[in-house]
């Protein structure tokens, strides 16, 4: 899609910013969220949106009234080396304002959330429509987590794996190690089990 510009404007070598529908010849989607980690259910709506949109970019928030666990470069490599087919199509970026803002700086036209469960849905259904009262011209997609994924969070799998928690199968293997490590505990192959399973070193 090429952008339109108006005679007078290319007579006089000047041009406006084109209306953000006008310009794109790629569909870019922003997945944003705090992702400290990402799970296997971020994962889920992450590589369906990669099907859909030629371009993702994962936004890290920073500026959060949560205090992450990992650091932006510690959650991007966890999802970059998760999907590493997409490495083309997938960017990452940390953002701190604004999701609108950071949608139009980056000339994305669509937010992409995932819906858990019902209790998901009246944050969700706020957050859209405020971001759309600010930008009326960004939409936000839905995608429903996966049956595997939909009582899976951030905080709970932190919580588990602080606790001695087998996590396996909620995140990636890395994060399972980094978790591990965070919290001074042997991942699940490594650690040594007793009859009553995994103990923990400390
Ligand atoms: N699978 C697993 N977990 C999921 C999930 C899925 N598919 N979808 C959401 N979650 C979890 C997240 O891990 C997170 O867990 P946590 O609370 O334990 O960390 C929880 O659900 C909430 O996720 P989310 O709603 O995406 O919150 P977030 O903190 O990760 O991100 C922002 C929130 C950053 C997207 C939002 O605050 C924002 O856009 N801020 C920018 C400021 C702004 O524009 N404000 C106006 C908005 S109207």
């Amino acid at each position: 899609m090429t952008a339109k510009i108006s005679k007078a404007a290319a007579r006089s070598g000047k041009t406006t910013a084109p209306p953000i529908n006008a310009s794109r010849s790629t569909s870019v989607a922003v997945y944003p969220g705090t992702f400290d980690p990402i799970t296997n259910g971020h994962l889920d709506i992450l590589e369906r949106a990669l099907r859909l949109f030629d371009r993702v970019i994962v936004t890290l928030a920073v500026n959060q009234r949560k205090s992450p666990l990992f650091t932006v470069d510690e959650r991007i490599d966890f999802i970059a080396n998760a999907l590493p087919t997409y490495k083309d199509r997938l960017s990452f970026k940390a953002f701190d304002g604004l999701l609108v803002d950071f949608c139009r700086q980056n000339n994305a036209q669509v937010i992409v959330r995932g819906l858990r469960a019902l209790a998901d849905f009246e944050y969700e259904f706020q957050f859209a429509h405020m971001n759309r009262r600010l930008a009326p011209d960004i939409d936000t997609m839905f995608f429903m987590t996966d049956e595997k994924n939909h009582y899976v969070s951030s905080s709970l799998v932190k919580e588990v794996a602080s606790l001695g928690g087998d996590i396996t199968g909620l995140v990636p293997p890395p994060v399972v190690a980094a978790l591990a490590a965070k919290y001074n505990q042997a991942p699940p192959s490594a650690a040594p089990k007793g009859p009553r399973g995994r103990h923990r070193r400390r």
